[in-house]
């Protein structure tokens, strides 16, 4: 008989995401922000900034892991992945689903101190964190923590559900970031954006020259 276990199984998944993600909405509706899981489509071009040979990646709010699972596909070895997710319940899930990833169960704005690469070691970080419902304190924090983890050159890539960057300009210009948008996801609910922020004088050192440099 031809099996559909594999069929079945996703579907069944994909419901129980959907179940948590609620149950995580209902009790913190700011920090969860969305009642729905990112889709494959987002989480593919979040995935697609990553060099799955260019070295550690950090994701910021992992959830059910809708966009680990993305990050995972393109090749990256799992040991090069950590997943921060500051909800018991989704990292606990997180542990179960993504053998080999260490999970971080901490706040993104203080996570350094348990990063296994340390300061200027990574090439990415994927966040999926709710920026736009964040104060712009806590926007600045978080942002501040990425770019302490990530190398020169190394980029934070956020969605919004906006489709103007997440980020207060305020809060950009205060850490020297430049940002640019990466594209639109349609089949997502609701549909997404996805900008890429970089520190400023990276920008400017891909945009010279190569005479000048
Ligand atoms: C909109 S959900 C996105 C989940 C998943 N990445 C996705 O795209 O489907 C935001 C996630 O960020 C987590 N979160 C919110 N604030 C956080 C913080 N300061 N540090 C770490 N995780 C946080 C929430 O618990 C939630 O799992």
């Amino acid at each position: 008989m031809a099996s559909n276990g594999p069929m079945l199984t996703e579907r069944r998944n994909s419901a129980g995401e959907y179940l948590k993600f609620l149950h995580a909405w209902i009790r913190k509706p700011r920090q969860t922000a969305s009642i729905v899981p990112s889709s494959p489509y987002l989480g593919r071009m979040m995935a697609r900034q990553i060099d799955p040979q260019g070295g550690p990646v950090m994701e910021f709010g992992g959830g059910t892991g809708a966009l680990t699972r993305e990050i995972l596909a393109t090749g990256l070895p799992v040991s090069d992945l950590e997943v921060v997710e500051i909800d018991p319940t989704f990292a606990r899930n997180l542990r179960r689903h993504f053998h080999g990833v260490k999970i971080i169960e901490a706040p993104a704005q203080s996570v350094l101190a348990e990063a296994q690469g340390g300061a200027g070691a990574y090439q990415c970080v994927i966040s999926g964190l709710p920026l736009l419902a964040m104060s712009k304190t806590l926007q600045k924090a978080i942002l501040a923590e990425a770019f302490k983890l990530l190398q020169p050159g190394g980029s934070f890539i956020q969605f919004t559900y906006s489709p103007r960057p997440p980020l207060a300009d305020s809060v950009a210009d205060a850490l020297d970031l430049g940002v640019d948008r990466v594209g639109t996801i349609v089949r997502n609910v609701p549909p997404a954006t996805v900008f890429r922020y970089r520190r400023a004088a990276d920008i400017a050192a891909v945009d010279r020259p190569a005479a000048s440099l």
